[in-house]
């Protein structure tokens, strides 16, 4: 495997990110079955992934939910200026369907400083989502400066380690990994 020798630590294996993506899917359509019932219909979860780390978690998240039914559609949101500090964030793709009185999902790889998930909740609710709730593949806590309530989480990472792998990236390399591992300083 051409990464294999940058990563020096392994975190969470193939096995153990299927895994726990399987009993997410779980917790999902048992919390949302009841929620979705309108007048004897059961409406369509909207799962948003962002983009771009969140594409593969997305995609067996929602391979792994089969007892509601689901749409699909993703954002990107990054800051203004690009390796500035000034953390103000933009679309850069917007949702295509409207969120208007339906229950959406939050699909992220990973919550860092909880800006991005911020911001995104705020604008969700002003455009009169049903509910918004989030499902996050690794919170990263160590780092966190807005709070955010998180509905499902993967994994927990208390260090403040460099994660890669499984969509996650440095420098757009490295997120077609089946794992998540420490990135080694030495590919820096
Ligand atoms: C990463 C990650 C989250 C965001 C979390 O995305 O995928 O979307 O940062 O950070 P925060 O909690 O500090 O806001 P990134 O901007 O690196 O883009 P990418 O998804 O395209 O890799």
């Amino acid at each position: 495997m051409v990464y294999e020798r940058d990563i020096s630590n392994i975190i969470w294996d193939d096995e153990a990110i299927q895994q726990r993506i399987r009993e997410m899917a779980r917790e999902i359509e048992r919390d949302y079955k009841p929620k979705l019932e309108r007048n004897g219909k059961i409406e369509p979860l909207i799962l948003v992934g962002l983009l771009k780390g969140a594409f593969l978690f997305l995609a067996d998240l929602v391979r792994n939910i089969e007892e509601i039914p689901v749409e699909v559609d993703f954002v990107r949101i990054a800051s203004y200026g690009e390796g500035t500090t000034s953390g103000e964030l933009r679309f850069i793709q917007d949702l295509v369907d409207p969120v208007l009185n339906r229950h959406i999902l939050i699909v992220e790889d990973i919550v860092d400083t909880g800006n991005t998930l911020h911001y995104l909740a705020d604008i969700l609710s002003n455009r009169g989502a049903a509910s918004t709730g989030f499902c996050v593949l690794i919170d990263k806590s160590a780092r966190r400066e807005k709070p955010v309530g998180m509905d499902y989480v993967g994994f927990e990472c208390e260090e403040d380690k460099f994660l890669v792998g499984y969509g996650l990236d440095y420098a757009e390399k490295y997120r077609n990994l089946k794992i998540i591992g420490e990135l080694d300083p030495s590919a820096i």
